[in-house]
């Protein structure tokens, strides 16, 4: 298998193994819909020859925002806007996702935070409430409506946000849940919040829809932090409940600093694909040869990119040139790659 070609999971199917990753914009309406903004930032990818776009972090609960501009998938009113993108991005041959996702205790501190447990993240964040049984399904309620919403609004696959240090990533960690009850303890406790929403979001989905997710792998140089083992083995159980791929990220639970190597985070899809999970790895792989390298020798399914698609909304064509493949541009800009 190669970069360019395609990729079926489902009933999706993909005209090339390249994603856009989530990115926050910051740039949607106070009330959580989107703007010109949006259409502009992922219609211009899509014309880009990504094969899917994953939508920004969209959260499922105003209090779970990073910041006022976050998009939200909390409120039926914000489906027509997101119903119009799906659309948009559709009629540019891109397939489109959300990541669902809810900041827990690193939310905007102008908002009440939850998390697993009353530890905060850092000074600049408030203390979380640690959330009681009756918080916790609500946070499952709100993953339901969330993933109901993306339905109806044309979305061709979901992306769960278990990394960088959000909700459910703090409950799968030692270092932010510190719990004595079922949600707590242990991997099997400390994993089950993760796997409930997985499970919730599965069902309340069309079997032809996949389910991503997307994991902090490991939490090195954090001490006390999870290890790889652990990761692999929730990517098992999250398989078994019907998530289709783990979208390999590391970190943001601590303040840790992030390798910024070429393809650093390769051994960690393979090591997903190895357990018989379908992966995605993400961070610095906007490099064609190392993309493809990653698809044709079996450590990516998929390859995510996100800042070398901000710097050039154009890199999948620009890859596929320096492939030396035939480039398939839009009609109307085909006078460019004569
Ligand atoms: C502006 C910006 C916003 C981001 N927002 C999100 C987000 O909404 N969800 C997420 O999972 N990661 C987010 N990330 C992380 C990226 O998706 C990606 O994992 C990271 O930038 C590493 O990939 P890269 O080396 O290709 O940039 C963001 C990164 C950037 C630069």
């Amino acid at each position: 298998m190669h970069l360019f070609d395609t990729f079926c999971q489902r009933g999706l199917t993909l005209r090339n193994r390249i994603v856009m990753s989530p990115m926050c914009q910051y740039s949607a309406r106070e009330d959580g819909t989107i703007t010109d903004w949006h259409l502009v930032h992922y219609g211009a990818r899509a014309v880009g020859g990504v094969g899917a776009i994953i939508v920004e972090m969209s959260q499922v609960a105003p209090e779970g925002r990073l910041s006022p501009g976050d998009v939200g998938i909390w409120d039926d009113a914000q489906v027509p806007g997101l119903r119009h993108l799906v659309e948009f991005v559709h009629a540019y041959g891109a397939k489109i996702g959300i990541q669902l996702g809810h900041a827990g205790r690193k939310a905007d501190p102008v908002y009440d935070a939850v998390g697993p447990s009353a530890i905060a993240f850092s000074d600049h964040y408030r203390v979380p409430e640690a959330l009681d049984l009756a918080g916790i399904a609500s946070i499952r309620d709100a993953y339901v409506a969330a993933a109901r919403r993306a339905d109806a609004a044309g979305f061709d696959f979901v992306e769960l946000h278990g990394a960088h240090g959000y909700l459910l990533h703090q409950f799968l960690s030692p270092l932010s849940n510190q719990r004595t009850d079922g949600y707590g303890g242990d991997l099997k406790g400390r994993q089950r919040l993760m796997l409930e929403v997985a499970e919730d979001v599965r069902s309340a989905l069309p079997e032809e829809k996949p389910v991503w997710a997307r994991l902090s792998m490991h939490e090195i140089g954090a001490p006390g932090g999870y290890q790889v083992a652990d990761t692999l083995a929730v990517a098992k159980e999250l398989r078994l409940r019907g998530v289709d791929l783990i979208d390999c990220s590391t970190g943001g639970n601590a303040q840790t600093a992030e390798d910024e190597t070429p393809g650093f985070r390769l051994p960690l899809s393979a090591a997903v694909r190895a357990a018989g999970v379908p992966a995605m790895p993400v961070g610095c792989m906007d490099h064609a040869a190392l993309a493809d390298a990653a698809v044709l020798s079996g450590q990516a399914d998929l390859v995510c990119i996100a800042r070398g698609l901000l710097r050039d909304p154009h890199w999948a064509l620009r890859a596929e040139r320096e492939l030396d493949l035939a480039a398939t541009p839009p009609r109307q800009y085909r006078r460019a790659y004569l």
